[in-house]
């Protein structure tokens, strides 16, 4: 089994993640905390808890709220033109009935990994403010937590925010370099590979139609949330579609050997100005040493079947 925490900033494609890691049955989703970015940290909370109450799990998933801005920077607001002006592409959820938690996502971090040292696997696909936070108040979680699996970064492909930055690591760059450099084990899936796992509109229809029993909303909700997502990315790329970042970084967590990798050291760059907030990999290896497990290469075929009968179902 593979125990998880998972850190969102919900967002449509992160609530497909979210739905991906609660219906994998050898997942056990130990808890999710909230960040801000894709919208605001309340927003992204609720959101949250309307996709558990979606999604039909059947155990107690605890929720922390996180942070509202980067560590040191303003917040930059959230990104309606992709994920709508509630996060969830304007799509309506019932009133979630659960809360989140007292504790802050960095407290939740800090607790859960050193009652279970050596035992979880960490999924952020949102800005890594939350472990920096956790990093600095508990130093040592960092040789406790067993995996760290990323969406973010761009290493030899281009950005999404900035020529060269993706927006995870653009959302707060001076987190992510806290991240990388603490020791923890990462597995990096990025716009290198994320941007190779593509659904479109035939995947919607399958996603949407003929419903598993008890599946009737979420299906419902994929079918209006992606309608939404795809709209986004056609207006700005051409193409009715969209990829799966979030999902892709769970389900690598889920089966690591979807995706084939290169051990790097890779360093997050806080302060050029073109360059601010790139994943820079040190393919000369002037370091002696490497950080990451770098994602290069996708069966996407595979992850594709994976997502879409995990989400059927
Ligand atoms: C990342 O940015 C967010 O909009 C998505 O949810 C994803 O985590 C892709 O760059
Ligand atoms: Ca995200």
């Amino acid at each position: 089994n593979v125990r998880m925490i998972l850190d969102v900033d919900t967002g449509i494609d992160d609530s497909m993640a979210i739905l991906l890691a609660l219906k994998t049955k050898h997942i056990k989703v130990e808890g999710i905390t909230t960040v801000f970015g894709n919208t605001d940290v309340v927003q992204a909370t609720r959101n949250t808890l309307q996709v558990i109450e979606l999604s039909g799990v059947d155990y107690e998933v605890p929720v922390a709220m996180g942070a509202a801005k980067p560590l040191f920077r303003d917040w930059r607001g959230p990104v309606t033109h992709i994920h709508g002006d509630n996060g969830i592409g304007n799509c309506e959820l019932p009133q979630p009935k659960g809360k989140a938690i007292a504790e802050s996502a960095a407290q939740f971090i800090v607790r859960k990994v050193n009652e279970n040292p050596h035992e979880l696997t960490l999924v952020f696909v949102g800005r890594m403010t939350n472990l920096a936070i956790a990093l600095a108040q508990d130093p040592s979680i960092a040789s406790k937590v067993k995996r760290l699996v990323i969406m973010g970064g761009a290493v030899k492909v281009p950005g999404n925010v900035t020529p060269v930055a993706e927006a995870n690591i653009y959302g707060d760059p001076e987190a992510a370099h806290r991240v990388f450099e603490s020791g923890i084990p990462i597995t990096l899936v990025g716009l290198d590979v994320t941007m190779k796992t593509v659904i479109g509109e035939e995947h919607r229809r399958v996603l949407m139609d003929s419903p598993a029993p008890g599946n009737e909303r979420a299906a419902a909700y994929m079918g209006e949330a992606f309608q939404f997502y795809f709209g986004a990315y056609d207006k700005q790329n051409g193409f009715y579609g969209a990829p799966l970042h979030d999902p892709l970084a769970v389900a690598v967590a889920a089966y690591p050997d979807l995706v084939t990798t290169e051990d790097l050291y890779i360093s997050i760059e806080t302060k050029g100005t073109m360059s601010y907030g790139a994943t820079l990999a040190d393919f000369r290896r002037t370091v002696p040493v490497t950080n990451t497990s770098v994602a290069f290469e996708v069966n996407s075929p595979r992850f594709l079947d994976y997502f879409i009968n995990t989400l059927k179902s």
